[in-house]
């Protein structure tokens, strides 16, 4: 067996990148974004079959302009599940929202809809559902839909970590609300180190996001504003390892799938360790999430004894010093002090899996 560690994850870029930056960087390109972030849109925007793909530089921006585009002001309501990554409260408050937590189903930790529900007040005006490891609700999605126009609400998907999940009905995640978003930092499926985006099928938000993102300009390159607008933009030279990535997309969604089937079938039978509920026809699972009913830290510390990295899964947010908000969140409470990420680059061989599977076989059996 070998001592080489095997960490928690890793950057997923090879040959193919480094070629065609060499290639762009001696082209006399411009390097801010130009005619290879349009490709790179292109290819987001095929791949998910949304009308629109557009770029920004992250995946937290990404959150913010979608709440600014659909219509969110100063003192707003957000619904946001308790379980997520820090980024989704916080894009809501870089515009001035409050975000009010609503907990996640245990089987998918995707927000859950009957307390969805209870939450919403007058001051609610918008829903960002996440798509947590690239899983879909229960009731299906559509019933996020009705709930939100049933209410006059805003559906935001924060689908950062489901870039190559689709929904049963074969809509990809992402380009069923008003927006989708997607992240492409380091962790993730695709990356370009870091960056974002966002899809729409409708044109007249598509113009509002390249707008913000672009100073507000009225027109393309020109200085004249009818509106007020910043600097999200991105980058040709992300969007030259973006568009070698986006080729690499559809075996990289196999790969995950197999990663994860190995990981379940080799832990079969370890009473203390569940994994979620997923639906490999339609998800990419981006990390392997598992939850321990025991001893959570003497795992990790043994993992580490041996050369296994992992990394325990978000606390839930209402807890998160910055936000501190009382309320009875069980699921998302019980993921903070269970949940745990194992090894989930896309890189694992199938001998590393089977280590990582081993070791924990024999710490708890
Ligand atoms: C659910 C979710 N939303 C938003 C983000 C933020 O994306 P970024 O890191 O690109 O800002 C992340 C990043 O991991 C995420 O997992």
């Amino acid at each position: 067996m070998s001592n080489d560690f095997i960490p928690q994850m890793i950057p997923w870029f090879g040959d193919e990148e480094a070629d065609a930056m060499d290639q762009y960087m001696r082209s006399g390109g411009f390097l801010m974004e130009f005619k290879k972030t349009q490709e790179f849109e292109q290819r987001i925007a095929e791949y998910t079959g949304a009308k629109h793909a557009i770029v920004v530089n992250n995946g937290t921006v990404s959150l913010s302009v979608a709440g600014i585009v659909c219509g969110l002001n100063a003192g707003d309501d957000v619904l946001i599940p308790n379980y997520t990554m820090i980024a989704t409260p916080n894009s809501i408050k870089m515009i001035a929202c409050n975000p009010v937590f609503v907990d996640v189903c245990k089987e998918t930790l995707c927000m859950d809809l009957e307390l969805a529900k209870k939450a919403i007040t007058p001051k609610t005006k918008a829903i960002m559902f996440v798509n947590s490891n690239g899983r879909y609700p229960k009731e299906g999605i559509e019933e996020f839909v009705k709930f939100a126009k049933e209410n006059n609400l805003a559906l935001i998907e924060d689908s950062a970590q489901a870039l190559g999940s689709f929904y049963p009905d074969g809509r990809h995640m992402g380009t069923v609300g008003d927006v989708g978003t997607f992240s492409f930092s380091v962790p993730k499926i695709i990356s370009t180190g870091q960056g974002g985006a966002l899809v729409t099928n409708d044109d007249e938000l598509a113009t509002k996001i390249r707008k913000l993102k672009d100073f507000g300009r009225s027109g393309g390159g020109s200085d004249i504003h009818d509106s007020i607008g910043w600097n999200f933009k991105f980058t040709d030279m992300q969007a030259v390892v973006g568009n070698e990535q986006m080729k690499k997309l559809p075996w990289r969604v196999e790969r995950k799938k197999e990663i994860l089937k190995r990981y379940v079938n080799n832990l079969a039978g370890v009473s203390q360790v569940s994994f979620f509920e997923t639906d490999l026809k339609n998800t990419t699972p981006w990390f392997i999430d598992i939850m321990l009913s025991e001893r959570r830290d003497e795992l990790i510390e043994h993992l580490k004894e041996n050369s296994v990295g992992s990394r325990v899964m978000y606390p839930p947010i209402n807890e998160q010093e910055c936000y501190n908000i009382a309320g009875t969140y069980p699921v998302s409470k019980s993921v903070g002090k269970q949940g745990l990420w194992l090894p989930s680059s896309g890189q694992l061989t199938d001998s590393e899996i089977d280590k990582v599977c081993n070791l924990i076989r024999g710490f708890y059996l």
